[in-house]
């Protein structure tokens, strides 16, 4: 493992640009329940029954009951040191975040230049997509007022702002996470490299000539792709890169 974390430091110092793409390992050791790991959102629950517009427009309340208590789950919760490290690295000129995490713990930790893949628990919008309600709009209350909060604009159902299945993902977005793929050194953390377009991130970064590393506690998808594999808990690992640079 040190010959490894050297390894990777070495990168880090040496990478011009370089880009970490996150997913809920980085904020489980923060108290936020990962999706398909113990005890996560998909062991739980059918993401069809949850995650979908025609599991909403079915029944709003609740799915709104589950993104309630998920607020409230993640408003306890704090950034942790990995989210702490990423924060000081995007400082640094060339460095971008992508994050499939809705938690918002990046923001809160001061990331610069993240991107959002898929949404924000923090933000709300239009379930009818009317225009002025289509622009998401920030809702930290925990609890909400109302059981199944409504647009401020056309009073229609609000839903929770974040990429449910089968929806695609703000294209802006999306080509902001490609054009990060230009870079020297790409990192996947914590993430189960099972959901796309995300998962597909880390081969276009290898076929752009980026050198690739895994932060993961187990396998994954990306683990034969990447250039380097390190088996550990993101928060051990960034701050002991960090320490190493
Ligand atoms: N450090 C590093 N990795 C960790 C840690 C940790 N402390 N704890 C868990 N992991 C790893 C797990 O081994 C797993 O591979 O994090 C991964 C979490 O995987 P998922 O729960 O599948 O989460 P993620 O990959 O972010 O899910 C992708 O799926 O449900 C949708 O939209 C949702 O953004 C989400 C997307």
């Amino acid at each position: 493992m040190e010959r490894l974390l050297q390894t990777l430091a070495a990168r880090i110092r040496g990478a011009r640009r370089l880009t970490a793409m996150t997913g809920a390992g980085i904020s489980a050791a923060s108290g936020v329940p990962t999706f398909r790991g113990p005890g996560g959102m998909w062991r739980t629950h059918r993401a069809e029954d949850l995650a979908t517009p025609d599991a909403f427009a079915s029944a709003p309340a609740l799915v709104w009951e589950r993104y309630a208590s998920r607020r409230e789950k993640v408003a306890s919760c704090r950034p942790n040191a990995a989210h702490d490290v990423l924060a000081r690295w995007s400082t640094r000129e060339g460095v971008v975040v992508v994050t499939q995490n809705v938690d918002d713990l990046h923001v809160r930790a001061g990331t610069r230049d993240l991107v959002r893949l898929h949404g924000s628990l923090w933000e709300l919008a239009c379930f009818g997509r009317c225009t002025a309600g289509a622009q998401p709009w920030r809702d930290e209350r925990v609890p909400l007022p109302d059981a199944i909060p409504r647009c401020p604009h056309c009073g229609g159902h609000a839903r929770p702002a974040v990429v449910w299945f089968g929806e695609s993902l703000d294209p802006a977005d999306v080509s902001r996470a490609l054009e990060a793929t230009a870079c020297d050194l790409f990192l996947t953390i914590g993430t189960s490299a099972v959901v796309y377009p995300a998962a597909g991130l880390v081969r276009e970064a290898r076929s752009r000539g980026a050198f690739t590393a895994e932060i993961n506690l187990e396998e994954t998808p990306a683990s034969s792709l990447v250039d380097l594999d390190i088996r550990g808990h993101a928060e051990e690992i960034l701050p002991t890169l960090d320490a190493l640079l």
